[in-house]
């Protein structure tokens, strides 16, 4: 190991992780659901001061089985389902056709709490998709529908003309079929619970740190 990378490595050792306060997580008293624990744990972040609580990590596998992840924004939780906006013609678009599978992490680091979410994805109505992209702002709207997301940067430039419908705009949904709630703790015993569809009712399972 060279000299700068063990000094990365020292830095790294060095760099806090679930410094307390950190809240507690009494399972007892825990939601029936888990878009109702998720609900209850959003308002708890917001009031916190958590920044941007509804960005996540979702995660897809590429036709060749490759996993792939990127950060998005949750737009809507309905029952048991986490919604996300993105281009059907974008990588992660595209391997959702081929896979339609995902998972969904959040990490909230002022409150020590991860929330895991997976299952199989579905996609909404096309007039919802419609509404989505047109409540977008008119750069977003301008950039998503020259269709060029991860492709490579030209000289182009981006269309001045925010069009108001762009088809391959979907909203898309993790419908859970286990969703994952973590709460660090400073002395390293973590509390987990797990929520696992049981066809029409959840079976909740506290795990090991
Ligand atoms: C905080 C944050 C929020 C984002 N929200 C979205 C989003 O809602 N939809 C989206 O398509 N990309 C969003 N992105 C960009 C994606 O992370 C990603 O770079 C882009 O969608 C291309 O992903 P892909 O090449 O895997 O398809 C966001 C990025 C960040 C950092």
């Amino acid at each position: 190991m060279s000299l700068a990378m063990n000094s990365i490595r020292q830095l790294l050792r060095g760099l806090p992780s679930l410094a307390p306060p950190l809240p507690a997580f009494d399972v007892s008293r825990a939601s029936p659901t888990p878009a109702a624990q998720f609900t209850d744990w959003l308002h708890h972040a917001i009031d916190a001061g958590v920044r941007e609580p509804h960005a996540m990590t979702l995660s897809t596998v590429d036709p060749d089985g490759v996993p792939d992840a990127r950060v998005l924004i949750l737009k809507d939780l309905t029952d048991d389902t986490w919604w996300f906006a993105t281009s059907s013609a974008s990588p992660k678009g595209r391997h959702l056709t081929a896979t339609p599978r995902a998972a969904l992490t959040f990490y909230w680091p002022e409150l020590g709490r991860q929330i895991r979410v997976r299952g199989p994805v579905i996609t909404a109505d096309p007039a919802t998709s419609a509404q989505d992209f047109r409540e977008r702002g008119a750069s977003a709207r301008a950039m998503a529908a020259t269709g060029r997301q991860s492709t490579p940067k030209t000289a182009a430039p981006v269309p001045r003309d925010a069009p108001t419908d762009y088809p391959e705009w979907t909203v898309y949904g993790v419908a859970a079929g286990e969703a994952e709630f973590w709460q660090g703790d400073p002395d390293r015993d973590h509390t987990r619970l797990r929520y696992t569809a049981t066809g029409g009712g959840w079976e909740k399972t506290q795990l090991c740190p």
